[in-house]
């Protein structure tokens, strides 16, 4: 039985500046029109979302890829993760710096690997022998994150901030895209530089399985954006397609778990789910979270204020 192809992307939820919301826009009308298009064509749910994630790791605007928000000490360390709700393979990378699109090595190592995660310098040997190049870390580093690192700094050293600013609301800008293909299967996925001045090595929820990301066509696809520690002590991404399976709607689904993520651990962040039945939900806590949705009726595109 062939059903109506959804995709549903988010580019981060946090206290985005009036400055930043029209890139963040056109960044998300790129990323959607790119996995559509496959989905319209009829390609896999899978496809869309590495697809719809490249593009958004491939745009400057967002924290993932090229862009990123930097480590302590400078360098760009990035984790993705990608699920297929229809069989439940799953690719995970996390602290690589030599890669331009974390999410299509995470997609190697779904569709080439006995394993499901890989991290640092064996990661990307793996994505190297099969095919992908490897760039420079400089590469991916850009003026405007080292400005913003120099001042976060600057504020850690002036007592005006915390040690690693996880907290902040000003620096969760994560990429996360869902769908639902012709076929009835869905897929999730989501790429991140992390957090701002970060420790080297930290991993947050974007890559670890049921935190930041999950698919399962026997609940939902999920995404996530925000402060990572929390998310990952709730696994939240699993308890929110959970709540789906047990009969919540997607959105009031979403909701629920932006609210236990903030009742629980005084966490913030934004949720992106899709049930195999079409069904949405997002919900974020944070000042604005940028999303986009595309299905046979059109697309609509969002930067939502709380
Ligand atoms: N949600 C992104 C991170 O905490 O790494």
């Amino acid at each position: 039985m062939k059903t109506q192809s959804v995709l549903l992307i988010h580019g981060g939820a946090w206290a985005m500046p009036d400055d930043a919301v029209a890139a963040h826009e056109r960044g998300i009308a790129d990323a959607l029109a790119a996995g559509y298009s496959l989905l319209k064509r009829g390609g896999s749910a899978v496809d869309a979302v590495e697809a719809a994630v490249a593009v958004m790791e491939d745009d400057e605007t967002f924290d993932a890829g090229r862009g990123s928000f930097l480590t302590q000490d400078g360098r760009v360390q990035m984790d993705a993760l990608l699920m297929n709700g229809e069989n439940l393979r799953t690719g995970g990378v996390a602290c690589v710096e030599r890669l331009r699109n974390p999410i299509r090595a995470a997609r190697l190592v779904l569709d080439r690997s006995p394993h499901v995660y890989f991290v640092g310098t064996g990661a990307e040997r793996f994505a190297r022998q099969h095919g992908m190049a490897l760039c420079d870390n400089m590469d991916l580093v850009i003026p405007r994150e080292q400005q913003r690192l120099y001042k976060a700094q600057a504020d850690e050293l002036a007592g005006l901030r915390d040690e690693t600013f996880s907290g902040s609301l000003d620096s969760h800008d994560t990429v996360g895209a869902v769908a639902l293909d012709v076929h009835g299967n869905i897929a999730a996925g989501t790429s991140t530089g992390g957090t701002l001045n970060k420790a080297p090595g930290r991993v947050g929820d974007s890559s670890l399985i049921g935190c930041g990301c999950y698919a399962d066509n026997l609940s939902a696809a999920v995404s996530l954006t925000g402060w990572g520690e929390p998310i990952m002590k709730l696994v939240l991404g699993k308890w929110a397609v959970d709540r789906v399976a047990a009969g919540g709607s997607p959105q009031d689904s979403a909701q629920d778990a932006i609210d236990y993520l903030y009742s629980r651990l005084g966490g913030h962040g934004g949720i992106i789910l899709l049930s195999p039945d079409g069904r949405i939900g997002l919900a974020h806590n944070t000042p604005r979270m940028a999303w986009g949705i595309q299905n046979a009726e059109g697309s609509q595109i969002g930067v939502t204020r709380n």
